[in-house]
Parts: C-alpha cells; structure tokens; sequence
C-alpha cells in the first residue's frame, strides 16, 4: 500500500515519526513523507525532524504562513498536484492542524481513502480554528485511530459507525520513549543556567491568548506575579513572539527575570520538562507529555480536548486570574504530581496503528 503520511506543523512530527518507523519495518508499506512546510523556521521543524530520524520528506510543498484560508487553499492546491504525481492508495494525516485538514478535504475528493490518526478529541469550542479541523477531518475519514476512550465515545455521538474506529493509544507517548535515553542524558536546564526541579517552563501560542491584546495582559501580568516566587523559562513560538514584541511585551518578561529562549528542539525540550517543577502551557501534546511523566500541568484556557489528562493525569484548567492561587495550592500538596497509567499510553501505539491500518487495507482488497 502507498500510503501518504502529512507532517506540517511542529506536533505534526513527534505523531508521525513512531509511525513511519514502524512502517519501515512492514514490507506491505511504501510510506511517502509529505511536508506542506505549514511550519518553516529551523527551530519549528529541521531541527525537530532531526531528532526524531524522519528522512527529508519525499515532497516538500514550502507553504508555511498566511490566512487559515490562503495556508489551508494553497496547500490544497498543491497537494493536489501531487497526489497526481505519487498517485497514493491511501493517506494518514495527524492531530488537528490545517495540513490535516487541507489534505484530507483533497484525499477524499479524489477517492482516495483517508486515515485520521488521533481522531475523536473534541473541545466542543467552535471557535477554535483546530475543532473545525477535528471534526470536518473525522467526519470524512475512512479509518479513525483515537488515543482514548472519550475520543471513541465523541465519535459514537456523532454517528460514527462503530466498525471504522479502532482505539490504538497515545503516539506522542511513543515518541518519548524511543528518545527516552537521549532525553534522559540531556541536561538542557543547565544550558539556561537553570536548576534540576527549580524553575517552571511556560509555552503560550493559541490565538485566543496571544492574539487578544487584553487576555495577553492579563497573562504577562499573571506571569510578573508569578516570577516573583519561580524562576521562569519560556520558549516562544513564533507567533508569541511576534504579538509580545508588537504589544511591547517582552521587555516586562525580561525585567522580571523570565527567560525568553527560542523554541527548542524535541530531545532539548523534553529534556527540560522532564526536570521542571511545573508547566505552564496552552498546548495539547504538553498537557498529555506531562500527564505520562507526572508533572503538574495548568492550561491556561477555558477548556480541553484532553479531558483525560485531568481525570487521570495532571493537568488542571487555569486562568490568568486563579494561575498564581492555583500553582500555589499544587505545590502545597503531597501527592502532587501523581498520575495514573492511561490505558494504551504506553510507547506501543505505532504497532498498533500497523496493525489497524494493515486490517483497514486488507478488507477493503
Ligand atoms: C499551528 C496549529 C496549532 C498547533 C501549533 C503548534 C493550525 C490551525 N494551528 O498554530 O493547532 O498547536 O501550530 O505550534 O494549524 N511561524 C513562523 N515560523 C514557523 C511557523 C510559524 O514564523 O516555523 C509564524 C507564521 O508565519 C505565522 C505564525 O507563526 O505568522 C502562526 O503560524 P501558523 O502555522 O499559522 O499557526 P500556529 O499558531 O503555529
């Protein structure tokens, strides 16, 4: 089977790198690597790739930035041209990002069979431009692999036939552990000159964060109080980057003491979680790394499509407002940082998804 796999955006990679390695050993795959370039600096995506060992993609279509409908259209478009040229059997994309959706939207207009690793989470927020992509992308999959049982019950209220979802686990899990040695012999705090468990690391990039000037506010300010009592160190995401640059933001960060680094690469990163005391963040991958390592975890939004990583994880949903009480009340507790082993987050999630595509392929034939 010729089977298309899509890496875009910087969470894209650590999904599809257990999987296209697990694929190399099957010899009923020809796995071909599509990288619309939705991400472009070195730090967001070479650098990424490099730690994970996924070989130069065999198409690379350079269409990072622009509008969520000039990013989306044009990788469309060019996706389009080049199934034309590779002609796949089948496509897998990942997560919920808008090369997931734009090469899934152009998959299945061709016929050709669509695969969504990930599928089911839901946020139920609409306004989130990444649960539009969830759920047009499930909507018109052919196989839906989930990471949890929330997802599949997500899926089942939506009408989903039960027999094309097939719960396979957590692949970013798989990521960790296949670099587990190497992030465990990278100190990279001592490279921020930074203390083993004595600073909190922060990661901020959702538009509804940076993008609105007052919710920003809040946050910088919540961060200023918090610095008084933790050492800080924030690796900003581009777009972070630009709106506290514009909004004049950075300075204030700065004098109270927040590192401000670059984003990092994936060992280099994980390598700082893991030795952090907690994480600040609004991302989805960090709010499940960390539930699986035991770190204390506050998401600075009103909701999740993880909502298994505060059942049984460690994750709690913060604000601005409650951050500093909050953080304080968790650092109080004995039993802080206690997480329960979720059900198929366990490093073997890339089997599984051979398993379930080769199953997929096989009735299909
Ligand atoms: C995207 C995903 C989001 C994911 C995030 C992870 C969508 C809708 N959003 O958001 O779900 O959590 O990636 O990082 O797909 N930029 C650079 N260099 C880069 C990448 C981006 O400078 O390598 C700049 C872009 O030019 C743009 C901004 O950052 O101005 C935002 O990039 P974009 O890809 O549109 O969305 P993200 O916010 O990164």
């Amino acid at each position: 089977m010729k089977l298309h796999l899509v890496v875009g955006a910087r969470p894209n990679f650590m999904k599809i790198a257990p999987l296209w390695h697990e694929l190399k050993k099957a010899t009923e795959f020809l796995p071909v690597l599509i990288h619309t370039g939705q991400h472009y600096s070195e730090n967001m995506s070479q650098a990424i790739l490099d730690d994970l060992s996924l070989p130069e993609p065999d198409f690379h279509l350079g269409l990072g930035g622009g509008s969520h409908a000039q990013q989306t259209a044009r990788i469309m478009l060019a996706y389009e041209n080049v199934c034309g040229i590779s002609h796949p059997d089948c496509l897998l994309v990942v997560g919920d990002v808008n090369s997931t959706l734009a090469t899934a939207l152009v998959a299945k207009k061709m016929n050709v069979p669509v695969v969504h690793l990930e599928a089911g989470l839901r946020s139920f927020d609409r306004s989130m431009p990444e649960e539009i992509n969830r759920l047009v992308t499930d909507a018109i999959s052919d196989l839906l692999l989930t990471p949890s049982l929330d997802a599949d019950e997500n899926l089942f209220n939506e009408g989903v036939d039960k027999s094309k979802v097939v719960r396979i686990g957590n692949i970013m899990i798989d990521s960790f552990e296949m670099l587990r040695n190497k992030i465990d012999s990278t100190q990279s705090y001592l490279e921020y000159d930074l203390q083993e468990g004595d600073y909190c690391i922060i990661t901020l990039h959702r538009p509804s964060n940076v993008d609105d000037r007052s919710k920003l506010e809040d946050i910088v300010q919540s961060l200023e109080n918090l610095s008084n009592k933790y050492n800080i160190c924030f690796p900003v995401h581009p777009r972070t980057g630009k709106v506290l640059e514009e909004f004049g933001y950075n300075s204030r960060l700065i004098d109270s003491g927040i590192k401000l680094i670059e984003p990092v690469s994936y060992i280099k990163f994980m390598s700082l979680v893991k030795s952090c005391k907690f994480i600040i963040t609004d991302s989805g991958g960090i709010q499940e790394e960390t539930s699986y390592l035991g770190i204390d975890c506050f998401t600075l939004r009103d909701n999740t499509e993880r909502p298994i990583t505060i059942s049984e994880g460690t994750n709690r949903l913060v604000s601005a407002g409650n951050l500093l009480k909050e953080v304080e009340e968790v650092m109080q507790r004995s039993d802080r940082g206690t997480a329960r082993q979720i059900d198929m987050w366990d490093g073997a999630t890339a089997a599984r998804a051979v398993n379930a595509l080769r199953e997929f392929w096989e009735n299909r034939s």
